[in-house]
């Protein structure tokens, strides 16, 4: 009996021994009472300089449907890596490598999970180009929040997005995945796109954390080639490239990733300028840099490093933190750091910044995803309802003959063109799990529009692309019973994004010639197009009566376009790029400097200027703007100025006005562009309604300027607010 008791009593101090000794071993950095800081500050001396370079390291997961290897893909990947490039649509995957991580690495430090979630994750919205044309930030707001939920809920939590690349020539590719030709449409969107992926915090239910991307200049490719050379001058860069960063740095963009491009002779993988003296001096990011794909071993390519070591220690010293996929660091960094090449401190400020992103997700509370049924998780109804909104006010009404369109008396329609039935062309590129079967096409939209109420016969036509001219016959025949013809031409999918530069932005011959025959039957055509980027449309536009640019309108896009045929929705988008007359205007864009002579620089053979400019887009109301009238004609530093313009609509229907305000310096020490745009807002005006639209000026911010080293000056002297075609002078006095 005393035995027992003895025993008992035994065990009950061995209990709370143990309990007291776990109680006494939770580290301080896996108590989340404790600051940020001092949690990194603890784990960093934890680590290994292995474990360190593994934190800075990213492997790619995914797309294995085999359950044989699965285990096999989960054991490749080491426990300790710092992120993965996550490929999947469900969390399955991800829970099995973080298991992995949390319980077989000595400090269970959770991965980070990254994807390309450029627009829409499973709900595929409108591409970037077309958002902007929308001048909508607070639904492209809404559209990345829902991408962020989706992403969230199926096991990712950082996504490579907004690119805020201001892109200027239609043949480069990814045109596409940017806001367009302006600085600060790229500012605004990327800031709405950051605060729908993050929230108020990224641990916040159902956030993401945002990448800022390419950081910089990438926008610039000679010849819209891709990964290629660019020469960005340092007063360019400050007052063109750098503003979408500065201000998605400020919304809290939690990281950036590097650009591929060699800016001046510097690699952006290696530009100290930017990376160090501008990023993380001046704007004191405190969130992590990742190199693009590959891009630290590429810097041998580029000629830049003569080895995969020197390209580990070039770009790590420049300010890269996070090495995407060549395994340079994890090659190399411990070496080097042995060596004396890099110190630890620098070593332990890379991975602080790494760790400090995963805290702020409250990775290490929460590593697993919950498994949600997939019903649940996507394609929720409210979603494809931001997402179709999206696409209505992305859509351009470019042309609109003898008011063509809406469609009201026509009984007879004729469907024509390779992009009427296509599904992947109205997905576009990077639609993330973008589905085809998600997407309603342009013929079956159509149908649900106008069911018994129009007659809609189909052809084909003809192929994106080819000599084949077979499918010209039927469509000539359907063509000659309607009453109208909507031609569907465009690019197919994956003619834009990464890589995917053109020589020419004219669509290529067959579907011109198909155009060219159809007009000779003597019918209406409207021009429906979806593209990712700029067309050369000037053997297209004079045989169309109306255009419509519908880009790449996501999974919903061609329910809008129906809605705007049939006239259920009043088109409101303009647009976010220029449209050249033709590929060899290239570069054109409304931000242009000045001339010494000839306003646009002149051709002896075409046009000097272009077919549709920036900001352009029509409506099937008419808007009437009052004057402009200033709060002052005269204005001293510090003191606020207020314009405002009244805008009626004096049409026959409801519509949506975008007010696009610029400002125009004629005179100042750094010559500046012709016109700048500040601000736009777009309003819902009824008919007969007037609407006032205003602009609060900041003079430092909307009338000043930078210099090349970025330092920004107000001088005083006349300057010009002007919209539309409109114009009035201010005067900045001392
Ligand atoms: C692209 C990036 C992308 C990355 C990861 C690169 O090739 O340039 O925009 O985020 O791949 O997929």
């Amino acid at each position: 009996m005393r035995l027992l008791v003895v025993s008992i009593l035994h065990l009950y101090i061995c209990a709370h021994t143990v309990l007291w000794a776990q109680i006494q071993t939770v580290p301080v950095y896996k108590d989340h009472e404790i600051p940020v800081e001092e949690r990194i500050t603890d784990l960093l001396s934890e680590m290994t300089l292995e474990e360190k370079v593994w934190q800075l390291t990213q492997y790619t997961l995914g797309i294995n449907n085999n359950e044989n290897n699965i285990e096999k893909t989960v054991q490749e990947v080491p426990a300790e890596i710092g992120s993965l490039i996550y490929f999947e649509m469900g969390p399955e995957l991800r829970n099995r490598v973080q298991h992995q991580a949390i319980e077989n690495s000595r400090l269970g430090i959770p991965i980070l999970f990254g994807c390309d979630v450029i627009h829409g994750f499973r709900t595929i919205y409108p591409i970037p180009l077309g958002q902007a044309c929308s001048w909508n930030p607070e639904l492209v707001e809404k559209a990345c929040a829902v991408a962020a939920q989706e992403a969230k809920m199926s096991g990712v939590d950082w996504t490579f997005s907004p690119m805020i690349d201001v892109a200027r020539d239609g043949r480069w590719g990814r045109v596409a995945e940017g806001y367009g030709e302006d600085p600060l449409t790229n500012a605004v969107f990327g800031v709405a796109s950051v605060r729908g992926y993050q929230g108020n915090s990224l641990s916040d239910k159902n956030k993401i954390a945002a990448c800022l991307k390419h950081y910089i200049g990438y926008g610039a490719s000679e010849g819209g080639r891709d990964y290629v050379y660019t020469e960005v001058s340092r007063q360019t860069m400050w007052d063109t490239y750098i503003p979408p960063y500065e201000a998605g740095i400020k919304a809290g963009a939690a990281t950036v990733m590097s650009a591929f491009n060699n800016i001046n002779g510097i690699p952006a993988t290696v530009n100290k300028y930017t990376l160090v003296e501008v990023l993380k001096k001046r704007w004191k990011h405190l969130g992590f840099v990742v190199s693009d794909w590959d891009a630290v071993g590429q810097l041998v390519n580029q000629g830049v490093a003569e080895s995969r070591k020197e390209a580990a220690r070039m770009a790590f010293t420049a300010g890269v933190e996070m090495n995407m996929r060549d395994n340079c660091y994890r090659d190399y960094l411990p070496e080097l750091v042995k060596e004396g090449k890099i110190s630890l401190n620098q070593i332990d400020d890379a991975v602080r910044r790494v760790l400090r992103i995963k805290f702020e997700l409250g990775l290490f509370e929460h590593p697993y995803t919950p498994t949600v049924t997939e019903d649940k998780r996507y394609l929720l109804p409210e979603s494809k309802l931001v997402a179709m909104k999206l696409a209505e006010e992305s859509i351009v009404l470019l042309k609109n003959k003898k008011n063509m369109l809406p469609l009201f008396k026509q009984k007879k329609i004729a469907l024509i063109g390779p992009v009427a039935k296509n599904k992947g062309c109205l997905l576009g590129s990077w639609s993330a799990h973008g589905k085809s079967s998600d997407v309603t096409s342009i013929y079956e939209a159509l149908m649900l529009e106008f069911e018994n109420k129009i007659q809609l016969m189909y052809a084909f036509g003809c192929d994106f692309e080819g000599e084949d001219v077979l499918s010209f016959t039927e469509a000539l025949n359907i063509a000659k019973q309607a009453d109208i013809i909507l031609l569907c031409l465009g690019e197919k999918q994956r003619w834009s994004g990464e890589n995917a530069s053109r020589s020419t932005i004219a669509l290529p011959r067959i579907q011109e010639q198909l155009a060219l025959e159809l007009k000779k039957v003597g019918k209406p055509i409207v021009l429906i197009l979806s593209n990712g980027r700029p067309l050369d449309l000037s053997r297209l536009e004079p045989l169309s009566d109306a255009i419509l640019e519908i880009w790449q309108p996501g999974i919903n896009g061609a329910q809008a376009l129906a809605g705007i045929l049939s006239g259920r929705i009043n088109p409101s988008g303009k647009l976010s790029i220029t449209f050249p007359y033709s590929v060899g205007q290239i570069p054109i864009y409304y931000n242009r400097r000045k001339a010494a002579r000839w306003d646009q620089g002149f051709y002896m053979d075409i046009t000097s200027e272009p077919l549709f400019p920036f900001g352009y887009g029509l409506s099937y109301t008419e808007f009437k703007y009052g004057a402009i009238i200033p709060s002052a004609t005269t204005v001293k530093r510090g003191e606020k100025l207020l314009i405002e313009v009244c805008v009626t609509n004096t049409g026959k229907c409801d519509g949506a006005e975008t007010v696009h305000w610029f400002i125009s310096d004629p005179y100042c020490s750094v010559t500046r562009p012709v016109k700048e745009l500040k601000y736009f807002e777009k309003q819902f005006i009824r008919v007969g309604e007037t609407k006032t639209y205003r602009f609060e000026v900041d003079l430092e911010r909307d009338l000043g300027f930078v210099d090349e080293t970025g330092k920004r000056f107000l001088e005083t002297g006349e300057y010009y607010i002007l919209v539309g075609d409109q114009q009035v002078k201010v005067e900045l006095v001392d």
